[in-house]
């Protein structure tokens, strides 16, 4: 059986395209889903793509399990959310995090990600960018 790559995109990552395109890009939620689903079958894995606005709705689908990885964008759980944390850390996926922006150097309530101390790795501010380098790296991750 294909090993599975689990996207979690959080709240309000539904609305991309009609979000601050400055910040966020043009790309809509859907398209985002298309580029990500095609470039994880490319790789040889079974896509599965979530998105909820409902932080226990995502902490629900950690726990499901059966991924062999998981790429994670938050959205702005990811700066307080210690249930997203825990759910994570007892998770033994591979995880990568992804935001579309530089957290980093926005807001100062933005460049704390909670999540990033429980995942291998995190990779932000490169747009879509972020997602497939987060997913290149799960699978190099996957084959140590
Ligand atoms: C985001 C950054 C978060 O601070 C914000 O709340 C989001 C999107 C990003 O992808 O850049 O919803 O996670």
């Amino acid at each position: 059986m294909k090993e599975t790559i689990l996207v979690i995109n959080g709240p309000n990552l539904n609305m991309l395209g009609r979000r601050d395109p400055a910040v966020y890009g043009t790309t809509t939620y859907s398209g985002l889903k298309t580029e990500l689903k095609a470039y994880i079958v490319g790789l040889g894995y079974k896509p599965v793509i979530f998105q909820s606005n409902y932080e226990g709705k995502i902490i629900d689908i950690i726990q499901r399990g059966g991924y062999n990885a998981i790429i994670i964008n938050a959205g702005a759980l990811s700066h307080y959310s210690y249930a997203i944390r825990d759910a994570l850390a007892d998770c033994p996926a591979v995880k990568f995090e992804a935001h579309l922006s530089d957290i980093y150097s926005r807001e100062e309530f933005r460049r704390k990600s909670v999540i990033t101390e429980v995942c291998n790795g995190s990779f932000v501010g490169m747009g879509v960018g972020s997602y497939l380098r987060a997913i290149a790296a799960a699978v190099e991750k996957m084959k140590t």
